[in-house]
């Protein structure tokens, strides 16, 4: 079954063709990146102006470079929350006029559900699709979410961030280091030149899987304002180690103590080598963590995500409605 996945939660005009829930036969996505780059972060309002430009090529160039004819489609998954409600609205209104006049079924799909299911976008002959019971970490610009998946479909949050998700404090450590937007990729670069030589503080939070990353952001800020950072390298370096470090270690904790098969990384900072290579170096259990296009925004996922339930009869009407503070469960 072919799904077109369209995603326009935050700053990605995207659309994919996939098919069965796992056969990428086109990713499309337009980035907004250098036009909200000049305000140093997202512009609501701008992004869903530029939204409603992108959205009618993005898809026509989905489905060309997919072959794929509207009567190929065996529906339409739409990401309904959490995001920008004025993006979210563009994504669902053109997905439900679509389903409206080509006569095919659609499914709201949450954005955060979506990134987990970039997970099952592998050929299974090279890389092995994703055993349940699983445990998920899911680090995006707006979440930190710790969860564990049973089955399809079935997410219980063991624990989330308290304060500044992971994306979010990189983008906020770049900017008070003078890094430039989007701060998580700018860190990253930054670091491959620094040690991690500056002291900086992790929260474990003990006794639970929530996050908390506003402390280490603080006290960058403070060591920066005191003068003390000399080198934007070294900052940068160490502090991608406490930000990694943490999310790292109680992931594997989580995962051992809920005796799962599998971890899975999800979300835009899974596409963070330092975070990628130190998870698989540290964890007993297997993890699997995307391709890193497919960490960040994309519609495959959320063709995929699509997929699985429509699969499990969760189709919506055509009142289907956005949902911007849409929670995984
Ligand atoms: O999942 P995503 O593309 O959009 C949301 O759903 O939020 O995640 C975007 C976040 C941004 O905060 C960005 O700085 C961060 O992911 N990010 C990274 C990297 N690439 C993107 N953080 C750390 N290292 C990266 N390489
Ligand atoms: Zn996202």
């Amino acid at each position: 079954m072919k799904i077109l996945g369209i995603e326009t939660s935050c700053d990605e005009t995207a659309a994919a063709v996939v098919e069965d829930g796992d056969k990428i036969l086109s990713n499309q996505i337009a980035s907004q990146v250098e036009i909200h780059a000049r305000y140093g972060g997202i512009v609501p309002e701008v992004a869903s102006r530029q939204h409603i430009l992108s959205i009618i090529p993005i898809i026509e160039q989905a489905m060309t470079e997919a072959k794929a004819d509207w009567d190929d489609l065996g529906g339409i998954a739409v990401t309904m929350g959490p995001g920008l409600a004025g993006s979210l609205l563009v994504g669902v209104n053109m997905a439900k006029s679509v389903a409206l006049a080509r006569g095919l079924p659609v499914t709201g799909v949450n954005h955060l559900e979506g990134h987990i299911y970039a997970n099952w976008l592998t050929d299974h002959s090279v890389k092995p699709a994703p055993t349940f019971p699983l445990v998920c970490l899911i680090v995006s610009g707006g979440h930190s979410d710790l969860v564990v998946m049973k089955r399809h479909g079935d997410y219980v949050v063991l624990g989330r961030t308290r304060d500044d998700a992971a994306g979010e404090a990189f983008d906020k450590a770049a900017r008070i280091l003078g890094l430039g937007y989007p701060g998580g990729p700018a860190i990253e670069k930054a670091a491959k030149d620094g040690t991690t030589s500056l002291q900086l503080p992790r929260a474990w939070l003990k006794g639970t899987s929530d996050f908390s990353f506003s402390g280490v952001k603080t006290a960058l800020l403070r060591l920066v304002e005191r003068g003390e950072v000399s080198s934007p390298a070294d900052a940068a370096a160490s502090f991608q180690e406490a930000v990694v470090d943490t999310l790292v270690t109680k992931t594997v904790a989580a995962a051992t103590e809920h005796r799962v098969k599998q971890i899975l990384l999800a979300g835009g900072v899974a596409s963070n080598k330092r975070l990628r290579s130190w998870l698989v170096k540290d964890s007993p259990i297997p993890v699997l963590i995307p391709e890193p296009v497919l960490c960040t925004d994309n519609a495959a996922m959320i063709a995929a995500c699509g997929y699985y339930r429509f699969k499990a009869g969760k189709a919506d009407g055509l009142d289907l409605d956005v949902i911007p503070g849409l929670k995984l469960a």
